[in-house]
C-alpha cells in the first residue's frame, strides 16, 4: 500500500539518526508497519553541512512550520529541540493542518503539553512522543499501557544520560567533570544548551512529562523542585562509595494529598539497590502499581541509535493507525483535569 510519508525538521544527532533506521530497517519496518515508511521532506538551518546521511531528492524547507502544509507530507517529526520558537511553531502548525505529529522534544511538552494535547485531541490526530522520556525505553508506552491496570503511586528515575555518563566517568575514571561533559556533547548526548543537562532542567522536563501520565494531572512545571549535579565533587563521590552508596542525579514524583510532589536531585543510592547499577548513558525508570508491584525499565536515555529507536516506534504505530490520539488511556487527562498544584517541600 501507500507509503507513509513523513516530513523531519531538524536533522542533528537525533534527525540524522532516525533516517538512518527508516533507511537500514526498510524492510522490517515496512513489514511491522503494514507499508513503507518513507522521508520524503527536511528542514534544517544549514543546508551545506554534511550529516552522514543522503539527502538526495528530499524537499528542502528553510522555514520549519511551512513543512506542516506540504500536501505530500502525512505526518511531521519535530527534533528541532527548545520549548518555543520553530519547535512549537512547527507542532502547532502541523497539527492545525490535521496531521499526526512525532517529537522527541520534552522541554516543548513539559510546558505546553496540556495545550498541544488538547489541539491534538480535537483534531483528532496523534501526538506522539515515545522517545522524549529516557531515549530508547519504551518508558511512555509502558506507563501508559503496560501499566494501564494499575494505580502508580511513585514513579522515580535516571533520567538525564548525560548527567550519568558525568557521573559514572568520574567514578570509574577519575575523570574532571568538564572533560567528561565535553565527551557527552561530542557523543550527541546533551542537550544544545548544556546546562538544561547538568542543571537538572532536562531531567525535570522528563519527570513532569512521567509524573502526568503516572497520576493523570497537569504538572505545574515551574512548581517542581529541581537542582543538577555541577556541585557533585569528585570527593563526594569518593565518601559515598566508601560508605555503600552510589550518587545519582533522580527523578522523583508521588501523588501527596492534593497535588503531585516532583523533585529532581542529586540522591545516594544503596548500592544494592537495582537502579545503583544503571551506568553510563543508561537511564533507568521506576514505577510502582497497586498491583504489579516495582517495575524497572532500563536502557540508553540518549544517544542518535537510541532516541531515533523510538521516534520510528512512533512511526510504525501511526502507520498502522493505532497511535493514540491522546495522552492518557481513559482521555486526555492533562488537558481536562483542573490544574493541582504541586506540594511543598
Ligand atoms: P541537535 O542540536 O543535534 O539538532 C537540532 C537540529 O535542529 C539541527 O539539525 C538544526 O539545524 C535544526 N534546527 C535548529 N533550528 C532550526 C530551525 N529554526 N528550523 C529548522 N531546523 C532547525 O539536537 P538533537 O538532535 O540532539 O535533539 C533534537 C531534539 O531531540 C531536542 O528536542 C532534544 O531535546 C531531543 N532529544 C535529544 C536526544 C539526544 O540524545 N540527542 C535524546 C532525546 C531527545 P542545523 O543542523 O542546520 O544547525
Ligand atoms: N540530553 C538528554 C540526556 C538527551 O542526556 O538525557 C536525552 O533526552
Amino acid at each position: 500500500s501507500r507509503p507513509l510519508s513523513v516530513g523531519v525538521a531538524g536533522l542533528g544527532t537525533v534527525g540524522a539518526g532516525v533516517l538512518t533506521v527508516l533507511r537500514q530497517n526498510a524492510a522490517l519496518i515496512a513489514a511491522r508497519a503494514g507499508r513503507p515508511i518513507a522521508v520524503t521532506a527536511v528542514s534544517a538551518r544549514d543546508r551545506s553541512r554534511d550529516r552522514g546521511v543522503k539527502l538526495d531528492g528530499l524537499r528542502w524547507y528553510e522555514d520549519a512550520a511551512s513543512m506542516a502544509a506540504d500536501p505530500n507530507v502525512d505526518v511531521v517529526v519535530e527534533l528541532v529541540g527548545g520549548s518555543d520558537g520553530p519547535a512549537k511553531a512547527l507542532v502547532e502548525a502541523a497539527l492545525a493542518a490535521g496531521k499526526p505529529v512525532v517529537t522527541a522534544n520534552k522541554a516543548l511538552l513539559a510546558l505546553h503539553g496540556a495545550a498541544l494535547a488538547e489541539q491534538a485531541e480535537k483534531a483528532g490526530v496523534a501526538l506522539a512522543f515515545e522517545a522524549a522520556v529516557a531515549g530508547g525505553i519504551p518508558a511512555i508506552k509502558g506507563l501508559r499501557e503496560g501499566l494501564a491496570a494499575n494505580r502508580i503511586s511513585r514513579v522515580t528515575g535516571i533520567l538525564n544520560g548525560t548527567c550519568n555518563y558525568i557521573l559514572t566517568c568520574m567514578r570509574d575514571q577519575k575523570r574532571e567533570f568538564g572533560d567528561v561533559l565535553a565527551e557527552a556533547q561530542k557523543l550527541g548526548y546533551a542537550e544544545a544548551d548544556p546546562s538544561f543537562d547538568i542543571d537538572g532542567v532536562d531531567a525535570a522536563h522528563k519527570l513532569a512529562i512521567l509524573a502526568a501520565l503516572a497520576f493523570g494531572r497537569p504538572v505545574d512545571f515551574s512548581a517542581v523542585h529541581v537542582e543538577g549535579i555541577r556541585h557533585v565533587s569528585a570527593l563526594d563521590i569518593r565518601l559515598a562509595e566508601e560508605l555503600g552508596y552510589r550518587i545519582k542525579l533522580l527523578g522523583i514524583a508521588s501523588e501527596v494529598e492534593g497535588g503531585v510532589s516532583a523533585r529532581v536531585h542529586p540522591c545516594m543510592v544503596p548500592v544494592a539497590h537495582p537502579i545503583a547499577v544503571v551506568d553510563g548513558v543508561y537511564n533507568a525508570v521506576v514505577a510502582e502499581g497497586d498491583f504489579v508491584g516495582r517495575v524497572v525499565l532500563e536502557g540508553r536515555g540518549a544517544g542518535a541509535g537510541p532516541t531515533a529507536s523510538a521516534v520510528v516506534a512512533d512511526l510504525i504505530d501511526i502507520a498502522r493507525g493505532r497511535a493514540t490520539p491522546v495522552w492518557g488511556a481513559a482521555g486526555n487527562a492533562l488537558a481536562q483535569t483542573p490544574a493541582v498544584p504541586m506540594a511543598q517541600h
